[in-house]
């Protein structure tokens, strides 16, 4: 079973982990949200020159807590696309660097595909096929994943991603960045139907998602409950608002899973970490008799260990990337 070495640098998280097929020996995330926490958002340039900084210490941790030394290590895996292009510039720097020196084979591997990977960490017994949701704060997608490295994307967002749906909204409520964890915590002390909100259906595409509809329908409510002069709601409006996405994304995970057959459905990317997303999906999926997986919340969000279990897959596959392989910001899976 190989052991990989991999690097993910593509928006604010250095990571590195060492993975032995799909098997976590270490792994190392070294987050930079609380500096961009103060801007409101990821400001690439500062992600770059952190990634500078931090990526040394993590590839040193991870390969010191794995246990196992340069010559049982068979290749480095890396991050190459999409994302932002100086972040990912540094961890393929350091990707190519390493493998130069330990003449080691160089796996590049597709943000996306690392994030269906986690599934496979979190379950070592999942075999495809199975339907992925995906979302994150730059993607929402509906991915048939028909076999190891054979993916069919089934419905994306026609505008914002899911993960970004949550940070504007949590902007708009003052919850602060990132969007998601606050809203996730607030809703907890509000009531899910207190405001009917959109769920941005697009009548020709029944697994696309819109949810500009939703923010602009959260910032109406906004402005119309801020008229009356009373408090806002906010702990309503964030459960609300949630419950809208998460019905929104199960819908349309488990309707398509029903037409195409597919018995298992995977939640992978940040906004899986969602906790209303998650248990309406165990319910909804196990009322239709299907399998609902979901990795643990620190394989949700951006990490190493899963673009390692994808690089893992390409080695067995020997699809190698020669050392001129270049950072893409935008690739289609
Ligand atoms: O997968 P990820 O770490 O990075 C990307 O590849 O984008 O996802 C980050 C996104 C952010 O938008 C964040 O607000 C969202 O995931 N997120 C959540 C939760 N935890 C993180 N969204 C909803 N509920 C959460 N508990
Ligand atoms: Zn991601």
């Amino acid at each position: 079973m190989p052991t990989i070495l991999a690097i993910e640098s593509s928006c604010d998280e250095t990571a590195a982990a060492v993975v032995c097929d799909r098997q976590i020996l270490s792994s190392v995330v070294s987050s930079q949200i609380l500096t961009h926490a103060v801007y409101g958002g990821v400001m690439p340039e500062i992600a770059a020159r952190q990634h500078v900084e931090a990526i040394n210490p993590a590839i040193a941790q991870a390969y010191q807590d794995s246990g196992k030394k340069w010559a049982d290590i068979d290749a480095i895996a890396v991050t190459t696309a999409p994302g932002l292009i100086g972040s990912l510039m540094i961890g393929v720097t350091a990707a190519k660097t390493i493998a130069m020196l330990h003449q080691k084979p160089l796996i590049a591997v597709h943000h996306l595909e690392g994030h269906i990977c986690s599934a496979l960490l979190a379950d070592p017994t999942l075999e495809p096929p199975f339907l992925c949701l995906l979302v994150s704060g730059g993607h929402s997608s509906i991915i048939w994943v028909k076999d190891y490295t054979d993916y069919q994307v089934m419905g994306k967002t026609r505008d914002d991603a899911a993960g970004e749906a949550f940070d504007k909204v949590a902007r708009l409520l003052g919850l602060g960045y990132p969007g998601g964890p606050a809203i996730d915590r607030i809703a907890k002390e509000g009531n899910p139907q207190a405001f009917k909100l959109p769920q941005g259906r697009i009548a020709d595409a029944p697994y696309d998602s819109s949810f500009s509809g939703l923010k602009t329908a959260v910032l109406r409510l906004t402005q119309k409950l801020s008229s009356n002069g009373e408090p806002l709601p906010i702990a309503d409006i964030a459960a609300s608002f949630q419950a809208t996405v998460a019905a929104a994304l199960v819908t349309r995970t488990v309707n398509c899973a029903i037409a195409h057959n597919l018995k298992t459905i995977v939640a992978v990317g940040g906004v899986a970490a969602n906790s209303a997303l998650r248990s309406l999906l165990v319910t909804t999926a196990s009322d239709r008799g299907l399998r609902a997986i979901f990795p643990p919340l620190s394989l949700c969000t951006d990490n190493a260990a899963m673009i390692g279990c994808a690089g893992a897959i390409h080695l067995a596959r020997g699809e190698t990337s020669p050392m001129s392989i270049a950072t893409r910001s935008r690739l289609n899976l």
